[in-house]
Formats: structure tokens, C-alpha cells, sequence
């Protein structure tokens, strides 16, 4: 899967540094090769002649090495490679990264880099979930780094949540995927998600509480199998992700056009949460009391729908997705629904406000497929994205 690759890899400070051992093993049993650069955090929790040895590679440690700078300066170390690896990355090499640093071999590299970066986070819970961290994380996905993980799970220090590092079969998986080599390379596939606004007047709108969180986690996993994926986002408050074609789009309308124009795909998934209706006669000025006590009346019109338009369109998808919110019998639904709207499978869930799926991080769905109803656990909306990639993966081979 990787042969020939080079991997540049490095090395954080982080309790999970020892898996780097087993991470460059497992690179090279993929017929790729590894070249360390260790932080000087890094080697405190796994040693030069180990990574070395295992590497069959100098481990490169600091910035101003001069026998290194006269066999391979920094530059072109960072572009020898066809792809940086950060593993463990700790929240400071994040923050480093985030901020554009260049005070270490490592951040240096990461710096002066043209090739494509994989992250894999591990870190404690609470230094994970802080504001910081999450805006280093949506900064460095607008930058178009690629993440793999965190798990969720025990930590060394005791605590349980995402932080972990991913495990390192995981980390090779990820990496032939942004090589290009994953299951889905060569499929485009479109995603939509996110809410619609409607306008009522230049100045308020008809929206939802859709936060496009399983949206987005989807295209990131499409994304990280290979696929190229066109992500046609209404206003979500999630940042979409990087390494991805995003289309922003405001109305149902906006999103029907922009879908359509994104076709042919091998695939389409419709996460978008759209709204049924729109208001038909929005006014262009702002609407004003006039003193009547009369209130404005709506009057709507019906929105193309979207996931039947491309279901029964000229242009389908070999495999098309819809999701469906339901509050009371579900599966019952969810089924008539596949039928009406002609896709392959829909992904249902339970937004009910008592089970907190809408907006929240977990979702409980059931997939709604030609072969019956399959209930899924309830599981975190990135673990419920990486299942569905998988099956699409497995659908379109
Ligand atoms: O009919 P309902 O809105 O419940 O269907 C939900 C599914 O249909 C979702 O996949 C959603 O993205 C899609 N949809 C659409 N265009 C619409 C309404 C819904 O694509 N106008």
C-alpha cells in the first residue's frame, strides 16, 4: 500500500511515543519508508538508537546540525518526503503548528513543508476539549492538515474521553489514504450538510438547529479513505473540514443548484438538514410594525427536494444517502421514506430533545438499506461518520 513512499515522521512528546516503534514497523511492512525527527520532548519518552535502529534511518533531532545542514538542510528534508507525519502530536506542537512557529527542527519542518501533513493528536481529555486546542484544531483543518483520531477511551493519566492517540494500524490506514491509496480513491462523492436559511426579509430567516456536526464528520471520513469529496455546506457552526471542495450555500435552492452542478459522483450523501419550505414572498426591505397591529402573513413554497431530485435524476450516483430525523416510529418512517425519495439507504435517527442527538456529539442511528433495518449503538457522530465511509467504501468496490 505504501511502497516506494517516504514518510517523514515526527516524533512528539507524548506518553504515546512509544507506539512509534510499532508505527514504523508497520509503515515499512507496508513498503514504505521512515525518516524520524524526534522533539527534544520526544526523545524523553522514547530513545534516538531505538527509532534509529528500527528506522534504518538517521533520526534527525535539531534545528542547526551542521553535518546534517551539509548532507540534507531542513528545506529539503521536509520535501524529500511525500508525506509528514505528526505522531503523537501534543497540544504545544499543535498550538506550534497552528501558529506558524518555527523555533525547532520539527515545527521548522512542518513550516517549510509543500507536501501534505497527518496528525495524530493524543493528549489528556480536558488539554484536548479546551477552547485553545479546538480553535489550533479548526485552524490547522482550514489549513488543510488531515487528522486521524483521537480515540476516545482510558488514558495513561488516569482519565476517560478523546484524547488518545489513534492506534498505529489506524495512523498506516490513514496515511495510504492521503496518498491517495485508500478505498475510495478515484470516487468523488458529494456531501451535504449543515441547516438552510430562508429568508423572510434581508434581515431574518427560517432556520433549524441543525449544527452540521455529522455532516462534517462524514466528509472527513470519506475524505481520509481517498475519496474526493465536494461538501455543499449550508450555515453550519461546525468549520467544515480540510482537504475537501467546500460549497457554501445559504438556501435550499443554493444547495440544489449547487449539487447539481457537482454531479457526476459516484456517490451522494445528504446529511443537510433542509428546510421543506421557504418563504415565497420575502420581502426586500426589512419588514416594519406599521402601527396596524396587523402581523406580516408568510405565505410559503415548497423547496426542491434535493436527496429525490438526484435519486431519480438522469446523473444518479451509483449509491445515493439520505438521513432522516424522526421523533416517533422511526424504522417505520425511515423505510416509507426510502421509498419516497427513491435512494439506497437512509441513515435514521432519533432527535427526540430528550436523547440530545440534535447539536450534541453522540447519534444513535439505524440504516435503512435494501436488506431491512440495522440498529447501531449509540456512538460519538466522527465513530457513526468512519462506519458509514466504510460501508460506502464497501458498496462502491
Ligand atoms: O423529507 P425529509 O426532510 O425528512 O428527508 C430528509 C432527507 O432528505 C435528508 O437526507 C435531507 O438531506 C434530504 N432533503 C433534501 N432536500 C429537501 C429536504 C430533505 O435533500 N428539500
Amino acid at each position: 500500500m505504501l511502497s516506494g513512499k517516504r514518510i517523514l515522521l515526527v516524533i512528539g512528546g507524548g506518553i504515546a511515543a512509544y507506539k512509534m516503534l510499532e508505527l514504523i514497523r508497520l509503515i515499512q511492512k507496508a513498503g514504505g519508508t521512515v525518516v524520524p525527527v524526534l522533539t527534544r520532548a520526544g526523545a524523553e519518552f522514547v530513545t534516538p538508537l531505538s527509532v534509529g535502529a528500527l528506522a534504518k534511518s538517521k533520526v534527525h533531532e535539531a534545528l542547526f546540525d551542521l553535518t546534517s545542514e551539509a548532507e540534507m538542510g531542513h528545506i529539503e528534508l521536509s520535501r524529500a518526503a511525500d508525506l509528514l507525519v505528526v505522531a503523537p502530536a501534543t497540544a504545544d506542537l499543535l498550538a506550534k503548528m497552528a501558529g506558524g512557529r518555527a523555533d525547532d527542527l520539527a515545527s521548522t519542518l512542518l513550516l517549510a513543508t509543500d507536501k501534505r501533513v497527518l496528525v495524530a493528536p493524543a493528549m489528556n481529555v480536558r488539554m484536548w476539549q479546551h477552547p485553545a486546542t479546538q480553535r489550533n484544531l479548526a485552524v490547522l483543518r482550514g489549513d488543510g492538515v488531515l487528522f486521524v483520531g483521537p480515540d476516545e477511551g482510558e488514558m495513561a493519566c488516569g482519565e476517560y474521553g478523546p484524547g488518545r492517540m489513534a492506534e498505529p494500524a489506524a495512523i498506516v490506514q490513514a496515511i495510504g489514504a492521503a496518498l491517495g491509496g485508500g478505498p475510495l480513491a478515484g470516487k468523488h462523492v458529494v456531501v451535504t450538510s449543515g441547516p438552510t436559511h430562508e429568508p423572510i426579509d434581508p434581515v431574518r430567516y427560517i432556520a433549524n438547529r441543525s449544527s452540521g456536526a455529522q455532516g462534517t464528520a462524514l466528509a472527513a471520513a470519506l475524505r481520509d479513505l481517498g475519496a474526493r469529496v465536494t461538501f455543499v455546506t449550508g450555515p453550519a457552526t461546525v468549520p467544515p473540514p480540510g482537504g475537501v471542495e467546500v460549497v457554501r450555500v445559504e438556501t435550499a435552492q443554493e444547495m440544489a443548484a449547487a449539487v447539481e452542478a457537482a454531479l457526476p459522483a459516484d456517490a451522494a450523501v445528504m446529511a443537510a438538514a433542509v428546510a421543506d419550505w421557504r418563504v415565497a414572498n420575502a420581502s426586500g426591505q426589512k419588514l416594519k410594525k406599521d402601527g396596524s397591529g396587523k402581523a406580516p402573513a408568510l405565505e410559503f413554497a415548497e423547496n426542491p427536494d434535493i436527496l429525490a431530485t438526484v435519486s431519480k435524476g438522469a446523473r444518479r450516483p451509483r449509491l445515493v444517502v439520505g438521513f432522516a430525523a424522526e421523533t416517533t416510529d422511526i424504522v417505520a418512517h425511515a423505510t416509507a421514506k426510502r421509498a419516497r425519495k427513491g435512494c439506497d439507504w437512509i441513515v435514521a435517527n432519533d432527535v427526540s430533545p430528550g436523547t440530545g442527538i440534535m447539536g450534541g456529539a453522540e447519534n444513535a442511528v439505524v440504516l435503512i438499506s435494501e436488506v431491512g433495518a440495522e440498529a447501531w449503538p449509540r456512538m460519538g457522530k466522527d465513530e457513526v461518520a468512519r462506519k458509514l465511509a466504510a460501508r460506502i467504501a464497501e458498496a462502491l468496490r
